[in-house]
């Protein structure tokens, strides 16, 4: 559990960090080209930016998610090459930089950090690394030929040149290889160039913009509805979100402090139900405990079904929800904490009566977590309250929220600094 502060000191130091909006460093733009760049993809029609999208939808913030999952209610996002689909929800990309890298936590006795729904990248890079060569995301065959696609836009070879004086020009295109060629050796330190460029735009604050409704409020510029109020007090209390979703600052490790992320990045199982709607019903995740790596270390299973915690911010504009999606809308996902030990059973999430009479049973029996969540008697109005506040996190509130106390343009009190 992160260390926690009280709001005074909070926003003192906060305020104290440079409010710097510049712009990308060169490293960031590379990155940023990177992420946007479809030829990277085996049919040319699939970058990051795919499926963490960076444009405005509706009028809200981006999403950092895949736009045809918050329009179609699909729960996965198709890859590069046609029907091929994987078996989780893309999640935010945003504020991901915030993730530690993957540890155990000795003195809590838990799994902390990395990225993924199981945690198997220890951190962005890593992570930046694996969509290229998923074949059911931008499915390229190998590191040469990403490499080789890169050499084909003369801007990536004079950039990879200057930051990092390698020459693309001198690799061999992959097409041109003899059979049984070796894999020239430059290959793999552009590659890891490709995924450190792209973790460096990723760490850029278009990604961490820190300026919801929420941190205006926590900044003292304006104020929550009384049903927002409401919901925050019983997001922190009754219902006992707080618990895993931090809604307090912390520790950045560095002597300040970051404003609350809505995650503790650790690992539950909150007992999801399988969802049947996903191309080929695939058995079910089993997360954290599925990796070979965390198996050998586990052997009476404790971490089998749990997936990470993910932040909150922006949660109202990246649906479905849940590492498998089943959950179309936040009324849904909050009805399910509220009732899931209590409500009565469906078979599966085709059922019309699905959330309003009943809820499947877990897709991983094992570790549901039933001192947390489950049963947290709430009423309806109170279950709404809490889905209020947590509309409340979605960032860009100066461009949408028609507040007169934060007019369009207004910076977010929490910059980082960080770019
Ligand atoms: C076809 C859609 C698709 C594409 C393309 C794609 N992703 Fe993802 N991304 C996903 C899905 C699905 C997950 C979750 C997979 C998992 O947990 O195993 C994910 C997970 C992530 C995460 C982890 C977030 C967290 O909080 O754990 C990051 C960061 C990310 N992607 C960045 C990228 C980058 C960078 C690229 C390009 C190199 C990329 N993605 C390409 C679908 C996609
Ligand atoms: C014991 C820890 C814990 C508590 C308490 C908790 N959550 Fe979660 N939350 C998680 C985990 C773990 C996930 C991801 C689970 C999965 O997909 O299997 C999650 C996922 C979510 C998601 C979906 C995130 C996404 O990106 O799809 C929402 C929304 C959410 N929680 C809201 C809440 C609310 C509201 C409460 C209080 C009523 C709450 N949570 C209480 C651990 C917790």
């Amino acid at each position: 559990m992160p260390a926690k502060m009280p709001l005074s000191l909070l926003l003192l130091s906060l305020c104290a960090i440079a409010n710097a909006q510049s712009g990308l460093t060169d490293e960031q733009q590379l990155g940023k080209r990177l992420y946007n760049d479809k030829n990277l993809s085996a049919n040319r029609n699939q970058a990051c930016a795919s499926c963490h999208s960076l444009k405005v939808v509706d009028g809200k913030a981006p999403a950092f998610v895949d736009p045809d999952n918050i329009k179609k209610g699909t729960p996965v996002s198709l890859g590069s090459i046609d029907f091929a689909t994987g078996t989780l929800n893309a999640p935010s990309a945003a504020y991901a930089k915030f993730s530690p890298p993957f540890h155990w936590n000795k003195k809590e006795g838990l799994y902390e950090g990395g990225q993924f729904w199981n945690g198997r990248a220890s951190d962005l890079a890593e992570q930046a690394g694996k969509p290229f060569l998923n074949p059911v995301e931008m499915a390229m065959p190998n590191k040469w030929a990403v490499v080789s696609r890169l050499k084909e836009d003369t801007a990536y070879i004079k950039l990879f040149f200057k930051l990092y004086q390698l020459d693309l020009a001198a690799v061999p295109h992959i097409k041109d290889a003899q059979f049984l060629q070796p894999t020239p050796a430059a290959v793999d330190s552009i590659y890891l160039k490709i995924t450190q460029a792209i973790a460096a735009f990723e760490k850029s604050s278009l990604f961490s913009k820190f300026n919801s409704k929420f941190d205006f409020v926590l900044a003292g510029k304006t104020q929550f509805t009384a049903q927002e109020e409401q919901g925050m007090k019983l997001f922190n209390g009754k219902a006992g979100c707080s618990g895993c979703h931090i809604s307090q600052a912390v520790l950045d490790g560095q002597g300040g402090f970051v404003p609350p992320l809505f995650t503790d990045f650790t690992y539950d199982n909150i007992g999801l139900p399988q969802n049947v709607k996903i191309p080929g019903n695939p058995s079910p995740n089993l997360g954290l405990g599925g990796r070979s790596d965390i198996r050998k270390l586990d052997p009476d299973r404790k971490e089998l079904g749990k997936h990470k915690v993910m932040t909150l911010r922006n949660i109202a504009i990246t649906p479905p929800y849940g590492h498998n999606g089943v959950f179309a809308t936040l009324e849904q996902i909050t009805r399910f904490y509220n009732t899931r030990d209590t409500l009565g059973s469906v078979p599966d999430n085709s059922n019309p009566d699905f959330s309003v009479s009943g809820w499947p049973r877990p897709e991983v029996g094992k570790n549901v977590n039933h001192n947390e969540l489950g049963n947290l008697g709430l009423t309806p109005a109170q279950e709404q309250a809490v889905v209020a506040f947590m509309k409340t996190l979605t960032d860009d509130y100066p461009e949408w929220g028609n507040d007169p106390l934060i007019p369009p343009g207004t910076p977010s009190p929490f910059a980082d600094g960080n770019n």
